[in-house]
């Protein structure tokens, strides 16, 4: 009986030429082998002979378009009179749309985190300069202020992965949703890829486990809608999701003109760029093809074109993407009803698998291919999308190695030199000597959500000492 009911499965498992899968079934204990066989017969069986060949086996570089032009984009600080008029209805609009709960915070938190090799769900990694919180701790105190600041809910859509979900929300019980209402948060998984080998062989991770990873933040766009999530949206009248990626804790979750911006153009998923360090910085690169934005990959600009100048010296591909967007709720629907898949994109890894005599094996070098796909790539898929440029060190201090350039160390320095500029910027006095700043500052988001917060409330900072450790709060 049993093996009747397996055969269908097994059948397409090695009419796929993966029967390899089923080296160890008779081994498996009942249980086991029911576990293998779901996931299994849950594999995109339809995709995959196209994935193995064009992805996995061979790097089918994406076909980089002929016109390829930098995107327009609105500045960080109006140009013109007529710029600065629609800059503060933008920013008019966006507290209202806040105030009216129609704006709902969505990090995606379903990433390995692999380059920082820390134990847990990147989130719980404690990053700020004094009082040491977590990730998810700094965007919830901005929650809560931004809640309290309109009288409003602001729901949070977080989603994780398969690999990370059940210790997030162990971790967001034992905060006690960090001071949140739980109703308001709506924790989600996103779907998962196979793990394949070099030559197109899915791998296995366990005799009973089929190795796999999770899709790629462009996952995000599917899992809104699978996990319900949109319809939550729908049900609390939300119209609007602020996006961020979990490592960066100088996200604005909530920016009014970046919100306002979005909704005035009649975008339906927009995106906040930085200028780049230079031609060959590791960001996406902004641009424009057939009046569409996209996001082209570092790797994939052609050099000259990432070299390229304008007169006055500056990059003509000067835009990098910082994984900040506006998206649409019924842009996400709109996606999901119809038929939409999303690019795919290779990566080398090290993948542990277990090898045909059943033995585990950890390899020391890249063996493997993780399949993904990519938020941005949606972006072309908009009826409209905007570009709304930002300043690096306001908004852009991700946590992405253990050490070195974009680390823990960067990141928390990024903080406290903002905390300082935003000190600064409303008049008060911090310690320097040859111009390096001499205390260690933590600015909470119950204090202040921006530099004009800092300048409403600065009776309330007290004289700063060289040595001091402030923390305004
Ligand atoms: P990264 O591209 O930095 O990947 O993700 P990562 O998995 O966090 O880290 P490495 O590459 O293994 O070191 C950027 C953002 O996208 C999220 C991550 O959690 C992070 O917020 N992400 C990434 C997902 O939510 N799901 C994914 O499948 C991949």
């Amino acid at each position: 009986m049993a093996i009747q009911s397996t055969e269908p499965t097994v059948e397409r498992v090695r009419k796929h030429n993966q029967g390899h899968l089923l080296a160890f079934l008779d081994e498996l204990n009942e249980a086991q082998r029911g576990n293998l066989l779901d996931q299994l017969d849950r594999l995109p069986w339809s995709s995959l002979p196209r994935w193995i060949e064009q992805h996995v086996k061979t790097d089918h570089s994406p076909q980089i378009p002929d016109r390829l032009n930098p995107a327009p984009s609105f500045p960080p600080v109006p140009r013109d009179g007529q710029m600065t008029k629609k800059y503060a209805e933008a920013c008019s609009l966006g507290e209202t749309l806040i105030a009216q709960g129609k704006v709902g915070a969505f990090v995606v938190a379903g990433g390995q985190g692999t380059r920082l090799g820390f134990g847990g769900p990147k989130g719980a990694y404690a990053i700020s300069p004094i009082k040491e919180k977590s990730l998810f701790q700094i965007f919830a105190e901005q929650i809560l202020a931004t809640s309290k600041r309109y009288g409003a809910v602001c729901p949070w859509y977080i989603m994780t992965s398969p690999l990370n979900h059940a210790q997030t929300q162990a971790i967001f019980h034992k905060n006690d949703f960090y001071g949140l209402d739980p109703e308001t948060v709506f924790m989600f998984q996103q779907g998962t890829l196979p793990n394949f080998s070099l030559e197109g062989k899915i791998l296995l991770s366990a005799k009973d486990r089929v190795a796999s990873s999770p899709d790629g933040h462009g996952g995000s766009l599917r899992a809104l809608f699978e996990s319900g999530a949109t319809v939550d949206m729908s049900t609390r009248g939300l119209e609007y999701l602020s996006y961020w990626q979990v490592d960066n804790p100088l996200i604005k979750v909530f920016d009014p003109l970046f919100i306002g911006l979005h909704v005035l153009e009649g975008a339906e998923m927009s995106s906040k760029a930085i200028k780049k360090t230079g031609p060959m910085e590791k960001v996406g690169n902004f641009c424009q093809v057939d009046g569409k934005i996209r996001v082209i990959e570092y790797s994939d600009l052609p050099d000259p074109l990432a070299r390229q100048t304008k007169d006055d010296g500056s990059l003509v591909f000067e835009l990098g993407s910082i994984g900040i967007h506006m998206v649409n709720r019924t842009f996400v629907e709109r996606l999901n009803v119809g038929e939409f898949s999303l690019p795919i994109h290779r990566a080398v890894k090290k993948i542990p698998y277990v090898d045909p005599s059943g033995e585990r094996i950890d390899p020391q070098e890249p063996n493997g291919v993780k399949l993904e796909t990519f938020v941005f790539d949606a972006l072309p898929l908009a009826s409209k999308s905007i570009v709304l440029q930002t300043v690096r060190a306001e908004e852009f201090g991700p946590v992405k190695n253990a050490t070195g350039v974009d680390s823990a160390e960067t990141s928390r320095q990024m903080q406290m030199d903002r905390a300082v500029v935003w000190l600064e910027a409303a008049g008060l006095s911090v310690p320097r000597q040859d111009q390096i700043v001499q205390c260690t500052v933590e600015i909470a988001p119950s204090f202040a959500l921006s530099a004009e917060d800092v300048e409403a409330r600065v009776d309330q900072v007290p004289p700063i000492k060289p040595g001091d450790r402030l923390y305004l709060a």
